[in-house]
C-alpha cells in the first residue's frame, strides 16, 4: 500500500530529490516549503503524479503553520507514514551576515535555532499526534557533519545539528516507541546541492551527489531499515576520520 511521505524543505536540494524519488516510486508526497515559487515549480515538475503530490507553503518556524501543513496532508491522504525534516541551513549564509561571531546581531542566531532545531521539533510534535493515532510512523532528522565538527561562524547551525543528531533523535525515538514510531537522523558531509560543496575535503575526494543522500535516507526509512532507531548516521565520504593527517 502506498505511503504518505511529508518532506519539509521539499522545494529544493535533498528534500526535492526525495520528493521526486518517492513520487516516482508510487508513494503519496507532501512537499512543505516556505518558498512558494520554488514549491510551485517542484509540484509542477511532478505533473505525472499530480494526484499523489501536494505542495503546502508553510514556514517550519511557525507552529500554527506546521499544524496546518499536517492537517492538509492528513485531509488529502489520510495518514502521514514518513516525516523527513530537510528544511534547514546555516544562519550566516542565509542571512548574509559577515564578520566575527560576536559582531553578528543575536537575531541571526535566534533565526538559526528556530529554523534548524525548533522547526524539526515543531514538526515532530505535530506529526507525532497523527502517528500515535495510526500506531506507526518513521521520523527522519537531517543532521550534518557540522554537528560533529562545530563551526566558527554558524554557531546555531552547529549546535542545532548536534542536538538533532543526539538528544532529539534519541528522545523522539523514546517518545515514539509505544506507538510503533521510530526516529533516526542522517548527517551528511558536503552535498552538491550548493556551489562550493566540492571545496570541503573528504577522504573520497568529492562531495556527495544529492541522490546518494536521498537513497540512503529512503533505505533507512523503508522496512529494510526497520532495526534503525534512535541513532544518527554519518554519510560524509570519510570526512569525519580526517582529523589526523598521519592516517592518510
Ligand atoms: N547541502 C549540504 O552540503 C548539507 C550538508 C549537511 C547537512 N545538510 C542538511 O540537509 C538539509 C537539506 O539541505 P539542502 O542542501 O538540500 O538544502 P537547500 O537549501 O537546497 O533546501 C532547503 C529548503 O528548505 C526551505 N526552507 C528554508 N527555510 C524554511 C522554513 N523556515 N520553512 C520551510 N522551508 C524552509 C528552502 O526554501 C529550501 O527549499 C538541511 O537541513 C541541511 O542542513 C546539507
Amino acid at each position: 500500500m502506498a505511503k504518505t511521505v511529508l518532506i519539509t524543505g521539499g522545494a529544493s536540494g535533498i528534500g526535492l530529490m526525495l520528493g521526486q524519488k518517492y513520487a516516482k516510486a508510487g508513494e503519496r508526497v507532501v512537499l512543505v516549503d516556505c518558498n512558494r515559487e520554488a514549491l510551485d515549480a517542484a509540484v509542477a515538475e511532478l505533473g505525472d503524479c499530480a494526484d499523489r503530490v501536494l505542495g503546502v507553503c508553510a514556514d517550519v518556524r511557525d507552529y500554527s503553520q506546521v499544524c496546518g501543513a499536517r492537517d492538509r496532508a492528513v485531509a488529502a491522504f489520510g495518514s502521514i507514514d514518513i516525516l523527513i525534516s530537510c528544511a534547514g541551513g546555516a544562519e550566516r549564509r542565509i542571512c548574509r551576515v559577515p564578520g566575527e561571531f560576536h559582531e553578528a546581531p543575536i537575531e541571526v542566531y535566534d533565526f538559526g535555532i528556530d529554523l534548524n532545531l525548533k522547526g524539526a521539533l515543531y514538526f515532530d510534535h505535530a506529526v507525532m499526534a497523527q502517528m500515535a493515532k495510526q500506531k506507526s510512523g518513521v521520523i527522519v532528522h537531517l543532521g550534518s557533519i557540522t554537528g560533529e565538527e562545530g563551526s566558527r561562524d554558524n554557531i546555531s547551525y552547529a549546535a542545532s545539528k548536534s542536538a538533532l543528531m543526539n538528544g532529539m533523535t534519541k528522545s523522539i525515538a523514546l517518545a515514539g516507541a509505544k506507538y510503533n514510531v521510530r526516529c533516526f537522523c542522517v548527517a551528511p558531509g558536503p552535498v552538491k546541492t550548493r556551489p562550493g560543496a566540492d571545496k570541503m575535503t573528504t577522504l573520497i575526494g568529492r562531495a556527495a551527489e544529492t541522490e546518494e543522500i536521498a537513497d540512503y535516507i529512503m533505505y533507512l526509512a523503508s522496512e529494510k531499515g526497520s532495526f534503525v532507531n534512535g541513532s544518527y548516521h554519518l554519510i560524509d565520504g570519510g570526512r569525519s576520520v580526517m582529523w589526523n593527517k598521519e592516517f592518510y
